[in-house]
């Protein structure tokens, strides 16, 4: 089939290329001329494994290409997928800014030849479809066409095994030509038995904002918890293991941690609460859900400054992992953003180190951090380690290195990847969350 993909930011890159990997014939499509130039050289504008390797692939077989120039890219694609981004708006408000999907649809709706599905990818409010459909219907008339939904559930770092094993892919459609395309798209996946969901527009662009809000909430869930069990002294990574084994609960995203970050959660959950708003509506567990993850991150930093027998001034602290999770080089809405200039303002001085963050970290994060390459440098003299990200070349850090070039022996795990005893036998002053 021949597939278009408007916009060539994480979602897009990563489905145009999967596609091209089912045996699709892919061109993607940004209007950012040194984005789609560096491309062609191999050059990809995000960090994700794996994913440099499938676009070489795909495009040395002929199968994925690249290009600034619309028009000839839509005329002759059997679908176009949008996948411009939608940020939250300018306005503070939790509202998605369509500028981008709306502009792209202008552009396509012109150059359609021929039946085509325009599917939405973005995360786009409920109703965008509906609004797609009419500019298409208002700039040409005659257009042959169906707007669909099809949301992504990719995580970063884990990008191309989700979308080439997805738990289920979701399609909203209002006809069943529409519904032929796509299940023709998806064809290679029937045969390792995905199930595919086909619901109406609407719901498909909803069950998005409901799949990340409940996931979000998990996450505020178990951090509320693992307080209460800092308090009682209780220890939440058993508990969640106590919890998780009952099917009906699920052991995944029961970690607790600094608080949810990334491009999704943050952005998805104030979205969902806008348009219940608008509805008329209001949803008081997903208003917990962010409330209580502002609350986490403020918490991070008590507990920072509690392990350092509460003053942090004057201390020097070494942050391992900057990013809002490992296996990305994304800083959007990471804790660290909320809690290092925190730290910093209270007179810490702070040495960082993160296996890919750092060149974006530098834009987000006060620029009285001091960045290094190797993870011990970053703790040499360091009265406390305060680990944020879990990247794996953190999960087995040499002890008796670490003491030996440390001043302090604080070590604050925000990320629990080690337990109370490991640490206390190490000679560690160690903060987990939760697991005290
Ligand atoms: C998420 C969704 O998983 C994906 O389906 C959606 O399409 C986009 O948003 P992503 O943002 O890449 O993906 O990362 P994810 O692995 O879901 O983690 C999001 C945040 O939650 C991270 O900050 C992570 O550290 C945090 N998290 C996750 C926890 O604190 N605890 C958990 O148990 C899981």
């Amino acid at each position: 089939m021949k597939i278009t993909i408007i916009g060539t930011g994480y979602v897009g890159l990563v489905t145009g290329t999967c596609f091209a990997e089912f045996g699709h014939h892919v061109t993607c499509v940004d209007k950012d001329q040194n984005k789609i130039s560096n491309l062609l050289e191999g050059i990809m504008p995000i960090y994700e494994p794996g994913l440099d390797l499938l676009v070489e692939k795909n495009c040395k077989e002929g199968r994925l290409s690249f290009t600034t120039t619309l028009a000839e890219a839509v005329s002759s694609a059997e679908a176009v997928f949008l996948a411009v981004g939608t940020p939250s708006s300018r306005r503070g408000d939790g509202y998605a800014d369509l500028t981008y999907i709306y502009e792209a649809t202008k552009e396509i709706a012109a150059e359609l030849k021929g039946y085509t599905v325009i599917v939405d990818k973005s995360t786009v409010p409920v109703g965008t479809a509906d609004q797609v459909a009419r500019i298409i219907r208002e700039t040409n008339p005659d257009a042959e066409f169906d707007v669909a939904s099809n949301p992504e559930f990719l995580r970063e770092g884990a990008a191309i095994n989700d979308f080439m094993r997805p738990d289920r892919v979701v399609i909203g459609v209002e006809s069943d030509r529409a519904e032929n395309v796509l299940r023709d798209i998806y064809k290679p996946l029937f045969l390792r038995e995905t199930p595919i969901v086909r619901t109406d527009v609407k719901t498909a662009e909803l069950t998005k904002y409901a799949a990340n809000a409940f996931l979000a909430t998990k996450i505020s869930f178990i951090n509320e918890i693992a307080l209460l069990c800092d308090s009682i002294g209780a220890n939440v990574t058993d508990l969640a293991k106590g919890i998780g084994m009952d099917g009906r609960i699920g052991s995944k995203f029961l970690h607790p941690g600094p608080g949810y970050g990334g491009s999704c959660f943050p952005k998805d959950t104030l979205a969902l609460l806008r348009i219940a708003q608008e509805h008329g509506q209001s949803l008081r567990i997903i208003e917990a859900t962010v409330e209580v993850n502002a609350a986490q991150k403020a918490m991070m930093v008590k507990k920072i400054r509690d392990a350092l027998g509460g003053d942090e001034a004057g201390k020097k602290l070494a942050v391992l992992g900057l990013t809002f999770k490992p296996e990305t080089d994304d800083m959007r809405d990471a804790p660290a953003i909320t809690i290092l200039p925190a730290l910093l303002e209270k007179g810490a001085n702070i040495t960082a180190h993160d296996p890919q963050g750092v060149s974006e970290a530098k834009h987000v994060l006060p620029q009285t951090i001091s960045y290094v390459e190797d993870a011990y440098e970053a703790c040499r003299d360091a009265d406390a380690v305060i680990l944020m990200t879990e990247w794996n070349q953190y999960r087995a850090l040499d002890f008796d290195r670490l003491k030996e070039i440390m001043k302090g022996n604080v070590f604050i795990d925000l990320r629990n990847v080690y337990t109370p005893k490991e640490m206390q036998e190490a000679g560690f002053d160690y903060t987990g969350v939760g697991t005290c």
